[in-house]
């Protein structure tokens, strides 16, 4: 059966990044790989076509996808819009409205690059670790929300982190899916000695995987501690679970143990195995532009489209093999530049990929 993809490039850089991950689609699907793809708007491009950051349009080809990629969203540009329709409001819309609630990011090394890590080698040489964060919950979703005005004529902002047990069960089962396929080792981080809706996060974890995975070996730990054990000895972690905001913070912090957050893709699943993929980094306006952006992130992100949404783990495999030729032939963006190396441009990368396919 055809599978249909959804491709939303966005701001940014997502244009540049998503059009070779695109040749990588296309050189697939002309061996044989099922697919048709539409292209739709997203973030601030959507907003200065059409007025907001998510069109209906956009949401009723999602809603159809088996896949969707995404580039990126955002930019200073759309900075001072107000909140209800910027760019980061198309993405959280998305995840809200498919119910991708499931973001996997794992933060893995090339070890090609293991010298790009400002953490010494030993530290992060054969780093995997896997980030699983509830992405349709928690203090993001939360309400009520906003700024009001006090009596006194001050103004006060205020969010809610809310978790209700069945989002923290699915998150901790999905988590646990993943860990079951890895090293079996599993780190729920919270705030459980401050923030009550964290303890009932700690203590429905701990039900779920002693009720239902047994063999996995879980642990605890408070998210000020993760972060500073990321940094310190990360190879102490398999798969980590976390909060909406926590996973924010810690997958950045993980991501930049790699040392090239040009490097890693993402997956945001939901109960139906409908998924959105996109690198983990942002929008990068900076270079917007200028053809040097890294796109393997982005390449990387369709490998876990294929595995996740297309079952085609073959091809996914294809693609990460791919991946690894081109850095062990010395091609490099600016990103991920070092001495001896062949500096590449976006475009550049992208062919060679399709090219060691
Ligand atoms: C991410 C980003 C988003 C988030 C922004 C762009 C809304 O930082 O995907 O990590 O906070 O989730
Ligand atoms: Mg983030």
């Amino acid at each position: 059966m055809t599978k249909r993809i959804l491709v939303l490039p966005g701001d940014g850089i997502g244009p540049e990044i998503v059009a070779e991950a695109v040749k990588v689609l296309d050189k697939l699907a002309g061996e044989g790989l099922d697919i048709e793809m539409d292209e739709g708007l997203v973030g601030g491009a959507a907003y200065d076509a059409v007025g907001t950051p998510l069109p209906e349009a956009t949401l009723d080809m999602a809603r159809e996808a088996d896949g969707i990629l995404l580039g990126a969203v955002g930019g200073h540009k759309w900075e001072s819009l107000d909140i209800a329709v910027r760019p980061e409001k198309g993405l959280l819309g998305l995840r809200a409205e498919l119910g991708l609630f499931s973001n996997l990011r794992p933060a893995v090394l090339a070890p090609q690059l293991a010298d790009a890590s400002s953490l010494k080698p030993e530290i992060v040489s054969g780093l995997d670790i896997m980030i699983v964060r509830e992405l349709t919950g928690g203090i993001y979703f939360g309400q009520p929300r906003g700024i009001r005005t006090l009596e006194n004529g001050e103004r006060q902002g205020f969010n809610t982190l809310v978790y209700a047990e069945h989002e923290i069960e699915r998150i901790v089962r999905s988590a646990c899916d993943i860990a079951m396929k890895r090293g079996k080792k599993l780190c729920s981080v919270d705030k459980a000695n401050v923030l009550e809706c964290t303890e009932l996060w700690r203590e429905v974890a701990t039900r779920v995987v002693e009720q239902e995975y047994p063999e996995i070996e879980l642990s605890h730990m408070y998210v000020d501690n993760a972060a500073m054990q990321l940094v310190k000895w990360p190879k102490q972690f398999d798969v980590m679970v976390t909060t909406n905001m926590f996973g924010d913070i810690l997958s950045d912090c993980a991501a930049m143990l790699t040392g090239s957050i040009g490097m890693l893709g993402s997956a945001s699943l939901n109960e139906k195995g409908q998924g959105m993929y996109e690198p983990i980094h942002g929008s990068a306006p900076d270079i917007a532009g200028q053809g040097i952006a890294n796109p393997l992130a982005t390449i990387l992100s369709v490998a876990m489209m294929l595995r996740y949404s297309l079952d085609q783990p073959a091809m996914a495999d294809r693609i990460e093999g791919a991946v690894n030729k081109v850095l062990d032939d010395g091609l490099r963006t600016p990103d991920i530049m070092s001495d001896g190396m062949t500096e590449v441009n976006c475009e550049a990368m992208g062919d060679a990929v399709v090219a060691a396919l």
